[in-house]
């Protein structure tokens, strides 16, 4: 079989021999918190400042479409991810089904997409912390506490961050449920008391006009601006529910839990984004807020609701690092799978006996994720983070839709509804959102592909597992 096809043999994904196999606990309750806790993050707390400068009010439909986006890329992870309970995500899923070189593409660009998650929730922590360091007058010169994209030298309270979470990996932490689900409700409730003071100063006049930058225009200086332009960053806020997939295997009744949980948090998240983006826009003009680096914070503080604001700055403090933490773990699985395939160097991977984390990669994420995070600007960030997010589900519908048609009989323990529909509304969803990147970041992500394409096809062919036993067999 020609290299690029070699594929995994679905049956066998998901063997484990007696003694490896994870005991299923997970309940739907414990899923939606996941999910929630993954997802609630910089996106809607940093973000929509971002999304309304470029689309005006019209970032609510910006939203809407995010929303709708994820939502259909949901059901075909929800499908793939019950029946391919294997750790890997997208990256497991394209090579059952697409074949290794493709499956390679999706893993690269998943390695880009979680470390630049962890950069950027870094730098919107920052801003939320830069409340309180200087309230507290923390002698800590500003040329510390932003990049040189805003004349400073390096962002030291991202860095300190990303590294903080690194190490809490490196010593081992046990993920707590418990834990997770009371940051989850400490997030909400911030975001609740921001919908209710906001919402209760409402100006219907500030989402007039609605759409003063158009749909999907260039500004005079040639970039992208306009409802798509902001979908685009705005999607940023909506993934993070594709980590509850890595989680099949310790789900108990996957068929129901885990579509409840994927789709519930979705959900969730969609139905309170749609609530703060109102309340923003009606409680401010768009083209104030958005110059604000904390919008919600400054939206409170405008409205003379100094301890409220306080109170969302604080749970963003406390709870953001949550969100580093699901994707730096994430990452790390992603790794150890692509190296126990054999495409990525083993020692890579290894894992320390102890605390169960493969310490060397752990510590190269955290190294980069925290020197992006120290030099670069938040929506640079997020935005490479996007088009490696997009590739990710776009594999995943391909893969769904394929194996549909190649095997129609192969059990399912849940089927997204009409798939011939939701899978190219997914993949045309990912598409447009993709070309409505920035030029520049389109580039980056080729680029870094290119990259990618070439330690493959020099490296990573030859190691691959599948390939050595093909040559065996020969
Ligand atoms: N959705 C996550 C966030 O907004 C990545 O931080």
């Amino acid at each position: 079989m020609a290299f690029w096809n070699r594929r995994k043999a679905i049956d066998t994904l998901t063997h484990h021999r007696e003694g490896h196999r994870l005991i299923p606990t997970l309940g739907w309750p414990s899923l939606i918190a996941l999910g929630v806790g993954a997802t609630v993050g910089t996106g809607i707390y940093t973000l929509i400042g971002v999304g309304a400068g470029l689309a005006g009010p019209g970032v609510i439909l910006s939203f809407v479409i995010a929303g709708l986006v994820c939502i259909v890329s949901a059901l075909a992870y929800a499908e793939m991810s019950t029946l391919m309970p294997a750790a890997g995500g997208a990256y497991t899923y394209t090579y059952a089904v697409l074949g290794e070189l493709l499956a390679w593409i999706v893993g690269w660009s998943l390695i880009l997409e979680y470390t630049l998650v962890c950069s950027a929730v870094a730098v919107g922590w920052s801003v939320h912390a830069a409340e309180f360091i200087h309230a507290a007058h923390w002698p800590i010169p500003e040329a510390l506490m932003v990049g040189p994209y805003a004349g400073g030298i390096v962002n030291l309270p991202a860095v300190l961050i990303t590294a903080a979470v690194g190490a809490l990996l490196i010593v081992g932490t046990q993920e707590s449920a418990v834990v997770n689900m009371v940051l989850v409700v400490i997030k909400l409730i911030a975001l609740a008391i921001f919908i209710t003071l906001a919402g209760s100063a409402f100006d219907i006049s500030h989402f007039h006009p609605f759409l003063p930058y158009g749909f999907s225009e260039r500004g005079p200086d040639g970039v992208k601006v306009g409802v798509m332009a902001a979908a685009s960053i705005i999607f940023f806020a909506f993934y993070g529910f594709d980590t509850i997939s890595t989680a099949a295997e310790e789900t108990r009744d996957p068929g129901r839990n885990l579509t409840i949980g994927i789709i519930g948090s979705m959900v969730i998240c969609i139905v309170i984004y749609m609530a703060v983006a109102g309340a923003a826009v009606g409680a401010s003009p768009p083209s104030v807020f958005s110059k604000a680096d904390a919008p919600l914070v400054f939206i409170l503080d405008a409205l003379h609701r100094p301890l409220a604001a306080k109170l969302v700055a604080g749970a963003a403090v406390l709870a953001l690092p949550t969100v580093i933490l699901a994707f730096m773990y994430g990452q790390s699985r992603i790794f150890f799978v692509m190296a126990r395939d054999g495409l990525l160097p083993e020692g890579l991977s290894r894992v320390n006996p102890r605390t169960g984390t493969p310490v060397v990669m752990t510590i190269i994420t955290a190294v980069f994720a925290a020197a992006l995070a120290g030099l670069l600007t938040l929506k640079e960030i997020a935005e490479v983070a996007n088009a490696g997010t997009l590739c990710a589900f776009i594999a995943v519908a391909v893969s769904m839709m394929v194996l549909r048609m190649r095997e129609p009989n192969r059990p399912r323990v849940f089927k997204a509804p009409v798939w011939w529909l939701v899978g190219p509304l997914a993949i045309g969803g990912c598409l447009y959102l993709f070309s409505s990147l920035p030029t520049m970041t389109i580039i980056r992500f080729f680029a870094w592909n290119a990259i990618g394409l070439v330690i493959y096809l020099v490296f990573a062919r030859r190691s691959s597992l599948l390939g050595r036993e093909a040559e065996l067999e020969a």
